[in-house]
């Protein structure tokens, strides 16, 4: 069985002060959960600041992004172990923001998934389609291509540990959510690519989520979906309130 998860990216939102305000509110909302692993992944200003109020909870923090090399010359990035020390245990890596504004790559995201995983993270690897390509009829393939470019370096010992998420690029802040058979439909060709890769026993272990306009409404129809193990919550997890009502979708 695979342990649902359910992870709120913040993006750019949110000071320091803003996100210990949220997670005294949040904690004692979601103390009771069992059975969901629950994910915050603020900016990373406040990440220690997350880390250390989420300490001993059943709380775990992400990064939004890390940079593929352990340390070096490069300006304004951040290497998976400082984001390690710094107190997460996941990496967002190849968010369809990062890939349309910040020119990252398939090559990169690859990289930096193997390079997450060598640190100890869990990656969680975001792929999907722009709406251009979803009507022309190329969803597979690029989700696809996405895929195995991401799992270029991570061999089958450690699949298990990869989390999937699964982002329309046309329903992300839209409001305009995949329906449950669309995403259902993407998953479970996503999870047939990982059984090619690894193995059906490795691929039934992998969490994918699905992210794109996920609220406390649609949550339990997505949840409902076969190969759907979880969410990336944009939008809906920066209110406490909000955020606690789709991690409890049970
Ligand atoms: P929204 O939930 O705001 O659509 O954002 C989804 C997302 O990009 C999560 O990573």
């Amino acid at each position: 069985m695979r342990t649902p998860l359910v992870a709120g990216n913040w993006k750019m939102y949110k000071t320091s002060g803003e996100s210990a305000s949220f997670v005294k509110e949040f904690l004692p909302l979601v103390s009771g959960v069992k059975g969901v692993e629950i994910v915050l992944a603020p900016p990373f200003p406040s990440l220690p600041l997350v880390a250390s109020l989420t300490a001993g909870s059943n709380v775990g923090v992400a990064s939004q992004n890390v940079h593929f090399a352990a340390e070096g010359a490069y300006t304004g990035e951040v290497s998976p172990a400082m984001v390690k020390e710094a107190g997460a245990g996941y990496a967002i890596i190849g968010h369809s923001e990062r890939r349309l504004y910040f020119a990252e790559t398939d090559d990169n995201v690859g990289r930096k998934v193997a390079a997450a995983l060598a640190a100890g993270l869990v990656p969680i690897l975001c792929v999907g389609e722009t709406l251009d390509e979803r009507e022309a009829g190329k969803t597979f393939d690029v989700a696809g291509r996405q895929l195995r470019a991401g799992l270029a370096g991570v061999d089958s010992p450690r699949a298990a540990r990869v989390v999937v998420a699964y982002e329309p690029v046309w329903a992300i802040g839209t409001g305009r959510t995949a329906t449950p058979a669309q995403a259902q439909e993407v998953h479970a060709f996503l999870r047939g690519i990982l059984a090619e890769l690894w193995g059906r026993g490795a691929a039934e272990a992998v969490r994918i989520l699905y992210g794109g306009s996920v609220k406390s409404e649609n949550i339990a129809d997505l949840m409902a979906q076969a190969d759907i193990d979880g969410a990336l919550v944009g939008g809906a997890s920066l209110k406490p309130a909000s955020f606690a009502g789709i991690v409890k979708f049970k």
